[in-house]
């Protein structure tokens, strides 16, 4: 069975090719660098620029994976959750493809295709727990199998990657800054007593990352030497001037906020799940360094298997979308051309035709 997937959902458009034998091609194109001068993604530039791009990207993913769009059986196509637009650009062109060529069409979760992404590069094992941290979600599932999972908890407020990225905004990062954050972390040793670890006093699965942001952005307030004056390149992100020791245990600490937090409610949805084999932590967050320490620590005492997404599987990418759509193919779900996109914030339905065409 060969499957398209399409990535349309935030600022990377990409298409991908999957078989039975795994990843065939994969093309991506990202806007980073135009919503970089915003601050932050600006929604109609993203469809906008997913429109332009994506029947490049399809051709040039069909033609590397040596298949012609006749040869395809299904099309997956990210739904949501995501930036609405953005979403209708990809299920447009999927529905097109699909009335064009006679592929099944299925829509796919954004987010259950981050936490399936270890099945790219190895076989997984359920029942799973999934930690999903992304620039827009903060996400906790209990996974029973590819096609099973239950939301156990989430963000009340801020996404981690969210909180990490309004940090790194005050200080004058370039956008996005998680990464530019945990880069100087490892300069230093975090000071565990100088930010607190938000909403873990309470007996839910749930996060809260908006407090734990203020109280770091209030920080560098009181302290004008942790800030450069104006935004630096990314070659040297934190800008001349700055006390870099100070601004490094700053990175650290909070860094350190934030996994010990993320680390606390799985641990606690370990102690109430039962039988559960495997840890899935995913998404663009997963690329932090003090998650994926505190995640391998994690699942090293308790026994269990760790999937970690190589980072290129971490970040938005087709491959995902496509291994996803594969697996529910493979599971006889479909959906119909009034297959609907959901925006950021509203639940993605289990609507599946079942069975035959
Ligand atoms: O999953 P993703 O590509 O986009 C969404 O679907 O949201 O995640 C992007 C997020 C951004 O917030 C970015 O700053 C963050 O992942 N990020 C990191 C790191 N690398 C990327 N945050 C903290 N530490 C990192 N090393
Ligand atoms: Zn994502």
């Amino acid at each position: 069975m060969l499957c398209l997937g399409i990535e349309s959902s935030c600022d990377e458009t990409a298409v991908a090719v999957v078989s039975e034998g795994g990843l065939l091609s994969e093309r991506l194109a990202s806007q980073a660098d135009m919503h970089a001068l915003f601050g932050g993604v600006v929604p109609e530039i993203a469809a906008r620029e997913h429109l332009s791009v994506l029947p490049v990207l399809c051709r040039e993913a069909l033609a590397a994976a040596g298949a012609a769009p006749g040869d395809l059986d299904g099309v997956a196509v990210a739904r949501g959750p995501g930036l609405l637009g953005s979403l209708l650009v990809g299920l447009s062109f999927a529905k097109g493809f699909c009335l064009g060529t006679g592929a099944r069409l299925v829509g796919v979760n954004h987010l259950h295709a981050h936490l399936l992404a270890p099945g790219l590069e190895l076989e997984m094992l359920f029942p799973a727990l999934g930690l999903l941290v992304s620039g827009g979600h903060t996400h906790l599932y209990r996974m029973d199998s590819p096609g099973s999972f239950r939301l156990l908890g989430r963000t009340l407020d801020d996404a981690a990657g969210e909180a990490f990225d309004k940090v790194a905004k005050r200080l004058n990062f370039p956008y996005p800054g998680g990464r530019f954050l945990d880069e100087l972390a490892q300069e230093a040793e975090p000071d565990h007593g100088l930010f607190p670890r938000a909403y873990i006093d309470n007996d839910n699965l749930d996060f809260s990352f908006s407090g734990l942001k203020t109280a770091v952005v209030t920080h560098v307030d009181a302290h004008p030497g942790l800030r450069a004056e104006r935004m630096a390149g990314a070659g040297e992100p934190w800008g001349r001037g700055v006390d870099r020791a100070a601004l490094a245990r700053v990175c650290a600490s909070f860094n350190w906020a934030v996994s010990d937090t993320l680390r606390i409610k799985a641990e606690r949805a370990l102690d109430r799940e039962r039988g559960i084999r495997a840890l899935v932590v995913a998404g663009g967050v997963a690329a932090n360094s003090g998650i994926r320490a505190a995640m391998r620590d994690l699942a090293r005492r308790r026994g269990l298997e760790l999937f970690l997404p190589s980072p290129r599987f971490c970040t938005d990418n087709a491959a995902m979308v496509a291994h996803a759509g594969f697996l529910a193919l493979s599971l006889g779900r479909r959906h119909g051309l009034d297959l609907e996109a959901v925006p950021r914030g509203r639940a993605v339905p289990e609507d599946w035709l079942q069975g035959a065409d």
